[in-house]
């Protein structure tokens, strides 16, 4: 399996100060930005856009930009988001009417494709599009917000999505999103993620490169 990323969501970072927050978060020796975009639609929230990923590739940031997409329609806004300098663009399926164009769209773009799972929506989306994936993401929290508790059946789904790609022989990371932190970050490596996104658990603490030290030791063990 490839290395672990440590992915910190950015929705809970300081807005007022967000480049630098960007900055200092890689320091302290995270490996992706996770780029969290919700519409008030798809979501009940509103956060940023193509604009701030965009602001971040002009501050400096040259890190993978994971742009984890919670809006409806995506076809729309894929560009948008190629052009501002995103990596990976995930979108959920529910989101999409046409899934295997959207997939398209975004590996065209020249962007890493990605489809995003919430805790009810089942794994056969994947079905007849896993040669369009490069990232298949498990949301463990119902998404619009940061600070929700981890929903254990996120568990046995990784293990299904686990399988799933290892049948498969394509090279498709599995990452995770939702209440990650110090104290599950293990279960949740050997359930089978390999790409882990924590928001308030690294932002909330004052001291951002002991807690990822922290989780990678957790991941080491
Ligand atoms: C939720 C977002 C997550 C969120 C994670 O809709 O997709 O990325 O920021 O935050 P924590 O790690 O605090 O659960
Ligand atoms: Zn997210």
């Amino acid at each position: 399996m490839a290395d672990n990323l440590i992915a910190p969501s950015i929705l809970s970072a300081d807005f007022a100060r967000l480049g630098e927050e960007v900055v200092n978060v890689l320091n302290a020796g995270a490996d992706i930005v996770h780029f969290d975009v919700m519409d008030n639609h798809f979501v009940p929230n509103l956060t940023i856009g193509p604009l701030v990923c965009e602001a971040l590739r002009k501050h400096g940031v040259t890190a993978p930009i994971d742009v984890h997409l919670m809006v409806e329609p995506v076809d729309r806004i894929i560009p948008d988001f190629a052009q501002a300098g995103a990596s990976y663009i995930t979108f959920h399926p529910e989101a999409s009417r046409h899934i295997d164009r959207s997939l398209q769209m975004i590996r065209d773009l020249g962007c890493k494709s990605g489809l995003v799972f919430n805790p009810g929506t089942p794994l056969h989306y994947l079905e007849h599009v896993l040669d369009k994936v490069d990232m298949i993401l498990l949301m463990s929290v119902n998404p619009g917000f940061g600070g929700q508790s981890f929903i254990p059946s996120a568990l046995d789904k990784l293990r299904q999505a686990r399988k799933i790609i290892d049948d498969s022989g394509f090279d498709i990371r599995l990452e995770i999103d939702g209440g990650v932190n110090v104290g599950n970050i293990r279960e949740i490596k050997e359930a089978g993620a390999d790409t882990f996104v924590a928001g308030s658990a690294i932002f909330g603490k004052p001291d951002y490169k002991k807690v990822i030290d922290d989780m990678r030791a957790e991941l080491a063990n």
